[in-house]
């Protein structure tokens, strides 16, 4: 099925412009309602639910080991990465390119970051059982990474009933802002220290898809220092036999 442009090239520019840039240069986060419009946000929607279905989503992972404590009791998401040419993803597709699309419009005017590339996007279901994700920060050291960017899915959300709020509490700033996660929202924010946030409990089936972009300098150091400390554990297993 073909998807229509919801949004011209100059509406996505106006977006950018008089809404995101500011946002994001004032406040750290911002979010759009009506991204995609029905009939694609629901074949987003649509694809996510039988990639649950089918048993493609795997439970989320901590970045380290955490001897001794409960992954669920940290994040109980469950997760998929996908490229968007994988067979059946036609519609998350299409949301990726309207999302590259909005944000390099925006990488320029974002101060001096070099923003070009992405990672996968990550499809993610927190199933309803009351699990979220504690206060965290997606990148608190440095791994490249500048922008989150998720795309909420859900419909009739009610957070009284539902609860899986997204809080962010803005470093330094002395408020929070709670993001429901409604159906055809793009939520964006830096992914660094300025941005703690957590999911509060689930408490009904919970997607979204989320991507971030990297700062191509933060990113080739990150690399760098990854292969540096590969070398090292090659060198030291080599000393040792
Ligand atoms: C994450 C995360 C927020 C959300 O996966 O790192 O914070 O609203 N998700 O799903
Ligand atoms: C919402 C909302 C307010 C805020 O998520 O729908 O109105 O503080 N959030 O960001
Ligand atoms: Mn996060």
């Amino acid at each position: 099925m073909p998807f229509i442009e919801h949004m011209s090239n100059a509406d996505l520019e106006r977006l950018a412009l008089d809404r995101v840039v500011p946002a994001l240069l004032t406040h750290g986060f911002c979010y759009v309602d009506g991204l995609l419009g029905e009939p694609a946000g629901s074949a987003v929607l649509d694809q996510v639910k039988e990639m649950h279905r089918s048993g493609e989503l795997q439970d989320g992972r901590l970045a380290g080991t955490v001897p001794g404590i409960n992954r669920k009791s940290i994040r109980g998401d469950k997760i998929a990465w996908v490229s968007g040419t994988e067979r059946g993803c036609e519609a998350i597709s299409f949301l990726l390119a309207l999302v590259d699309r909005l944000i390099s419009v925006c990488a320029s005017r974002l101060g001096n970051k070099a923003i070009r590339e992405r990672s996968q996007a990550m499809v993610a279901c927190y199933p309803g059982n009351g699990a979220g994700y504690v206060k965290h920060v997606d990148n608190p050291n440095c791994d490249g990474r500048c922008l989150t960017c998720i795309y909420y899915l859900n419909k009739n959300w009610d957070p009284k009933e539902h609860g899986g709020v997204l809080r962010i509490f803005p470093e330094g700033k002395p408020y929070m802002a709670d993001i429901k996660p409604l159906f055809d929202r793009l939520l964006i924010f830096w992914s660094d220290r300025r941005n703690p946030h957590e999911v509060q409990p689930s408490y009904a089936t919970r997607y979204a898809v989320t991507v971030w972009y990297f700062d191509s300098k933060e990113r080739a150091e990150a690399k760098k220092r990854f292969r540096g400390l590969t070398a090292s554990g090659e060198e030291q297993s080599s000393n040792s036999s």
